[in-house]
């Protein structure tokens, strides 16, 4: 065991995950752009995606994907005390996801707070909610991915409107033995690169405006080849890192999760990782991307499908906007 693993454990004692019920078929989008089911299922491994009901936003999400998780783990939401939401889609900029959540699950112990990470801010929730509860500071604390990327999506858009879903996953951490639950994890960005996937408008910077509304300055915006082609190379480095951190090897890994953006960068990352495809969790084809919620949300299904067994080693590695990527390790 390295030095990293001889600290408090970080154990994930709860998983869950909410998916809204409508679907989006790569057919209906045949009937909206300029687009056939043939070009996005090959390109991207995607046939459907779930969109939110219109009265429904990452929070309301977000508590159904909590409950889940709280039951799965036995924790009452006033013994939590910290909440973690990751996501670029709030419900509003102020207050947080995290607050909204606190207040709709009435856990009034807990601190709650949102993270901005793109595709990869649940790791970079995994990463700080594990050191909270590794360093003794909390002992139970709830992570989410949760997006509403409807929202942001242009529907006239043909490179991006077919690419995006909304949903939910949520994780428990809770104090564990040494070597246990979270082992390592990893996070790096590249502001460099920040003109590969933004949104121009909404901020302070750039308030949005009804001309901005009309330009559709406030949707998401994305050079899917450059992405395409950082993607794999970063995400097989974090993966490396984050193994040899904790001191174990490829070899060793159970199930890889990777984030659900297109199915052939997942499979660069499978064949460089040299791992079999029945190691590998994919749920492209059913939701989508779903930015932060596509990690948790695969390993809730993973949990699920009750091949996970305990002490499986599980690797999770994501990549996005930013850029942002990283990888988090579990002893489950
Ligand atoms: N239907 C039909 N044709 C399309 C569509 C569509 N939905 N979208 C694009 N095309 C066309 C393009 O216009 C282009 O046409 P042209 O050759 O006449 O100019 C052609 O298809 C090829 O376009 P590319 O962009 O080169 O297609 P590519 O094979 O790169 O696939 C994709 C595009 C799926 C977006 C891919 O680049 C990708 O998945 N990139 C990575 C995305 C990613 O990782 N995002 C990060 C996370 S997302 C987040 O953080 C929220």
């Amino acid at each position: 065991m390295t030095e990293a693993c001889k600290q408090k454990g970080a154990r994930i004692t709860g998983i869950g995950h909410y998916i809204p019920e409508k679907i989006l078929t790569n057919a209906d989008f045949e009937k909206i752009v300029d687009t056939s089911n043939e070009w996005i299922l090959t390109r991207t491994g995607i046939r459907e995606r779930h969109i939110t009901a219109d009265d429904q936003f990452s929070s309301d999400m977000a508590y159904e994907a909590s409950l889940i998780a709280l039951a799965d783990a036995g924790v009452d939401p006033k013994d939590l005390d910290m909440i973690i939401v990751a996501t670029v889609t709030p419900d509003m900029p102020l207050p947080s996801t995290g607050c909204l959540l606190q207040e709709m699950l009435g856990a009034k112990n807990a601190s709650a707070f949102d993270i901005s990470a793109a595709c990869s801010g649940f790791i970079y929730g995994l990463s700080v909610g594990s050191s909270m509860v590794q360093s003794g500071k909390a002992k139970k604390v709830l992570v989410i991915g949760v997006e509403t990327l409807t929202s942001i999506t242009d529907y006239t858009d043909r490179t991006t409107c077919v690419l995006f879903g909304d949903g939910c996953g949520a994780v428990v951490l809770e104090e564990g033995e040494p070597g246990e639950g979270v082992l390592s994890t990893f996070m790096r960005s590249d502001g460099g690169e920040k003109e590969l996937l933004y949104i121009t408008s909404g901020g302070a910077k750039t308030p949005l405006t009804t001309e901005g509304i009309e330009a559709g300055d406030h949707f998401i915006r994305m050079k899917g080849d450059g992405l395409f082609k950082y993607a794999v190379k970063a995400m097989v480095d974090a993966a490396r890192r984050t193994l040899k951190e904790a001191g174990f090897g490829v070899e060793d890994v159970n199930y890889l999760i990777p984030h659900q953006a297109n199915i052939r960068i997942i499979e660069g990352v499978r064949k460089r990782l040299k791992l079999e495809k029945e190691q590998v969790v994919v749920n492209i084809d059913r939701v989508g991307n779903t930015s932060s919620a596509s990690i948790p949300i695969a390993f809730s299904e993973l949990k699920q499908g009750g091949t996970l067994k305990k002490g499986d080693l599980v690797i999770m590695v994501a990549f996005g906007g930013g850029l942002t990527w990283g990888a988090a390790l579990i002893k489950y």
